[in-house]
């Protein structure tokens, strides 16, 4: 049998970084008009959405993190002028999948060991903060198209399953499972008609 091997399986391989960081951007333009629908252009979402900015700066600064301990203090001077200009504070060590959408953005703060899923959409003052300040895990484990509502609190190493939703101004400190709608403080499982 022939040999196809990680060339043949990898849709990205060979392609330039050039062309894969555009592909990025395309997909992360086409989440936020998907997501909001106040959303008219791209070329609007691209210059005036500081969610799509933030989320920007965040995916030069985790390069810079990953790459070097040298880069590490400059990916913070990064993430500390994305969040000056933007309101939104995610530390360059955090891990966040693809097409991640913040809508509004003022107040969010992603820390640095919570790991984030793919297609997840997230409101304005939103934490995704640790319970202590051990040099471990301690921030969130986020599923992919999971919802988060405007000042949704997700605290401690939790996890989060694929397809939640947490409503606005929940506080979420125990894991929740996938599917799940979870409201109120402490927050509670609901029974929601999944379309929010
Ligand atoms: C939690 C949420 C996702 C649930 O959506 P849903 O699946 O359609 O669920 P429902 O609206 O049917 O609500 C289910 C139950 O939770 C309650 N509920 C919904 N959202 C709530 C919230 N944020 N806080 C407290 N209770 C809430 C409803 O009253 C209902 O209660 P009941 O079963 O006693 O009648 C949605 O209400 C929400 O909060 N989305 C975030 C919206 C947001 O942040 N918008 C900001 C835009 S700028």
């Amino acid at each position: 049998m022939k040999h196809t091997g990680h060339r043949a399986t990898c849709p990205t391989h060979g392609q330039s970084l050039l062309w894969r960081v555009v592909l990025r951007v395309r997909e992360d333009l086409s989440a936020a008009m998907e997501e909001d629908p106040a959303a008219t252009s791209k070329i609007l979402v691209a210059l005036t959405y500081p969610g799509v900015h933030a989320v920007w700066a965040y995916r030069v600064a985790h390069v810079m993190w990953m790459k070097s301990p040298l880069l590490k203090p400059w990916a913070r001077v990064l993430s500390q002028i994305a969040r000056f200009f933007t309101g939104i504070e995610i530390h360059p060590g955090a891990t966040i999948g693809r097409r991640f959408f913040i809508d509004h953005g003022m107040g969010v703060v992603i820390g640095e060991t919570a790991e984030v899923g793919d297609d997840v959409l997230m409101y304005h003052q939103v934490t995704l903060g640790g319970r202590s300040r051990g040099r471990f895990k301690r921030h969130p484990t986020v599923g992919n198209r999971v919802l988060l509502g405007a000042g949704a609190k997700l605290i401690g190493p939790i996890t989060v399953g694929d397809d939640v939703k947490i409503g606005a101004n929940a506080l979420v400190v125990e894991d929740v499972p996938p599917g799940e709608v979870v409201v109120g403080i402490p927050g509670k499982r609901k029974i929601g008609d999944v379309i929010a």
